[in-house]
């Protein structure tokens, strides 16, 4: 049975099918909700909450939910001396975009305030004591005493790679699930051990992760449909993670910009940016992306950028305007067509069944 695995084992779903987490805002807990008890897993993006922010969230969702749902944080970055962002640097950033911010209205934050981001150690405590059913992270491998933590705690554990090597290092700390992001996901390029230009799609990540790690593996980018999921499961996989079809749904908190730019011809034309946060990451293209392309290799590293583009994108999304938002979303936007969480998680279990049945006839 494709839909009995040791991901639905371990973190008791009905689908192998996971609702991707969204950082820095589009998460909901309607969206992450509405996954899980329609018997997939939700995941909520909390890489930017405080920890008690994260708390409430895990109370939050324990309300709407008896299923598992993941609460997802970023592995944190250490900002060597080189890739910190200098006062000179920061003037010169604030340069370059004070054209964008003068015509959405935005103010330029300030020096001091780009260094402001979360503890995650912090985070990483409010979390266990929180103990939501599953933790999923990017960027890198949680130390030997958080996992050890989490397996104490039955929190299961959800690993991003983006190459074999990646993988292996997962699975050796003992994470419970890999999530083999293939170049085709749309949002952040998770890598942490090489450069995320070198991260392979899928139909080639995922055989040889598979043939790699001991873990089960579940294959994130690119996922839309049942074909999609036939394949992950050709591969080897255990589960599908969906990102850019949920987003796309009435209950995320993605912008109706956003939402409009998925389902538009637009959506044909993605492209790796590190115009909006610093790192690189997969969107449609906009009037900003493209103008900033030039600086692609200068821009202030993440999360100096991010919170430089902050203002820009807040604005932009407050007067509609979609040249000046990240519109993050994978490669295959193009087939997004659900509207509702239930429906879409639904079609994707039935247009699998569909999917392995014209297979048996071939
Ligand atoms: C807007 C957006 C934000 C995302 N934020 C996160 C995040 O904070 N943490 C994470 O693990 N993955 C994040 N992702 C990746 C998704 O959870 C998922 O793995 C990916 O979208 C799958 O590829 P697909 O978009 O082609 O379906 C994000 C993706 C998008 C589109």
């Amino acid at each position: 049975m494709w839909n009995q695995t040791r991901v639905t084992q371990a973190l008791q779903l009905k689908l192998p099918i996971i609702q991707g987490p969204f950082g820095g805002g589009p998460s909901s807990i309607k969206l992450a909700a509405a996954v899980s008890n329609a018997g997939g897993m939700g995941s909520f993006g909390a890489y930017s909450f405080s920890p008690d922010q994260i708390k409430e969230l895990v109370a939050d969702l324990r309300a709407e939910t008896k299923h598992s749902f993941a609460v997802n944080l970023w592995i944190p970055y250490q900002p060597d001396s080189e890739s910190r962002v200098t006062e000179s640097q920061y003037r010169d950033a604030v340069g370059r975009l004070q054209p964008y911010y003068d015509r959405v209205g935005a103010v330029a934050p300030t020096y001091g305030s780009l260094f402001r981001s979360q503890s995650f150690e912090q985070q990483i405590e409010a979390l266990l004591e929180a103990a939501p059913p599953a933790f999923s992270f990017v960027f890198g491998v949680p130390a030997p005493e958080v996992l050890r933590a989490c397996r104490e705690r039955s929190i299961v554990t959800l690993g991003a790679a983006t190459n074999v090597d990646e993988a292996i290092a997962l699975d050796d700390a003992g994470v419970d699930i890999i999530v083999a992001t293939g170049s085709e996901a749309g949002g952040h390029r998770v890598s942490f051990l090489h450069h995320p230009d070198e991260s392979p799609a899928n139909s080639a990540l995922i055989p040889q992760v598979t043939q790699a790690v001991k873990a089960p593996v579940v294959v994130a980018g690119g996922i839309a449909d049942g074909r999609g999921i036939v394949a992950a499961l050709m591969w080897g996989a255990e589960g599908v993670q969906v990102g850019t079809a949920f987003l796309a749904c009435d209950e995320s908190n993605a912008t109706a910009e956003h939402k409009a730019a998925i389902r538009s011809d637009r959506a044909r034309h993605t492209t790796l940016t590190r115009a909006f946060s610093g790192r690189y990451a997969r969107g449609i293209k906009n009037e900003f992306l493209l103008d900033m392309q030039p600086h692609e290799t200068s821009l202030p590293a993440f999360p100096y950028q991010n919170f430089l583009t902050q203002p820009l994108r807040q604005a932009a999304a407050k007067a509609g305007l979609s040249d000046f938002q990240s519109l993050w979303a994978g490669q295959n936007a193009p087939l997004v067509s659900h509207t509702k969480a239930t429906e879409l998680l639904n079609y994707l279990a039935q247009d699998t069944e569909r999917t392995l049945a014209k297979l048996k006839s071939l």
